[in-house]
């Protein structure tokens, strides 16, 4: 795997383990960042020894604060919108990387890292994380698709309310919200998430991966349509080893031994 300046990526018994690296300014995301992102996400996407990922920030006070203020300062209104796509399609990357990606929050997830997040399958909140979109304080939207995530997370009025305040929100407001799935005390993060990972890992591979498509895209299409879809990846996995051996096992009263195909 190639090395990269601002991500740390670990593979550690299947489960792929990607840090934003860059804890001097709360591991904001920068162009670099996120080309590395792009790259890296790319290479996840066909890489069979990565069963899970969990994506968390380094350091322990941020997940990501945001997109580089910095970097975004001078931009002209084209490149933002190229600076916006670009990013768009990165997280879109996440959200459609076949194997499940959990995020782990260990602190600030504003802005774009708050958005980072909810392009994750799960969000895992360490009880000092804070989440919001505080994009109206710089007198910008959100831009990494915070105005369609949010809303289809937590419902559009409580979406709305974030986006125009800006408010911060704590882990467990976040939990209340929908936004988060569990809030877990900060030194057992990353252990909860590898164990959530584990768990994952030990069902059948190839459904969990078809249970993936079938949410994102059935949530993109009317109800017959994701009833009709669902319906293809039922009968698909029954043209998989894996459904041989997870009801044998079942009939057996034994553990399944799933082999992922
Ligand atoms: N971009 C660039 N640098 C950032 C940053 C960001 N998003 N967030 C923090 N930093 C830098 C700070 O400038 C500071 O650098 P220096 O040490 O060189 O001064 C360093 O990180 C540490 O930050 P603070 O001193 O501010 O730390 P704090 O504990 O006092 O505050 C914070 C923490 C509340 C997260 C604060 O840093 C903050 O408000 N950050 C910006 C949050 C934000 O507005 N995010 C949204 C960005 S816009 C966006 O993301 C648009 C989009 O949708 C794509």
């Amino acid at each position: 795997m190639s090395q990269y300046n601002n991500l740390v990526f670990e593979k550690n018994d299947c489960i792929g383990v990607l840090t934003i690296n860059r804890p001097k300014v709360l591991n904001a995301l920068n162009r670099e960042t996120m080309t590395e992102l792009k790259d890296l996400v790319e290479k996840i996407a066909f890489d069979k020894d990565v069963a899970v990922v969990v994506i968390t920030g380094s350091g322990d006070k941020s997940f990501v604060a945001g997109a580089d203020i910095s970097e975004m300062r001078n931009m002209s209104a084209l490149d933002a919108r190229e600076w916006g796509k670009f990013s768009q399609a990165v997280f879109n990357s996440i959200e459609n990387l076949p194997q499940p990606v959990i995020a782990a929050v260990n602190g600030y997830a504003l802005g774009g890292g708050c958005e980072l997040a909810m392009s994750c399958d799960i969000r895992l909140a360490s009880e000092k994380a804070k989440f919001g979109q505080p994009e109206v304080l710089l007198g910008v939207v959100p831009g990494f698709a915070g105005t369609q995530r949010l809303p289809r997370l937590i419902g559009k009025g409580r979406a709305k309310e974030l986006l125009f305040t800006g408010d911060q929100i704590g882990a467990e407001e976040a939990y209340r919200l929908g936004l988060v799935n569990r809030v877990v005390p900060a030194d057992q993060l990353v252990t909860v998430a590898m164990e959530m990972a584990k768990k994952i890992m030990s069902r059948g591979p190839v459904a969990v991966q078809l249970c993936k498509a079938a949410v994102n895209e059935g949530l993109d299409m009317d109800f017959e349509s994701g009833q009709a879809y669902e319906a293809e990846v039922f009968g698909l996995c029954f043209a998989t080893a894996d459904q041989k051996e997870g009801m044998t096992a079942f009939v057996e009263k034994r553990k399944a031994q799933f082999l992922g195909k």
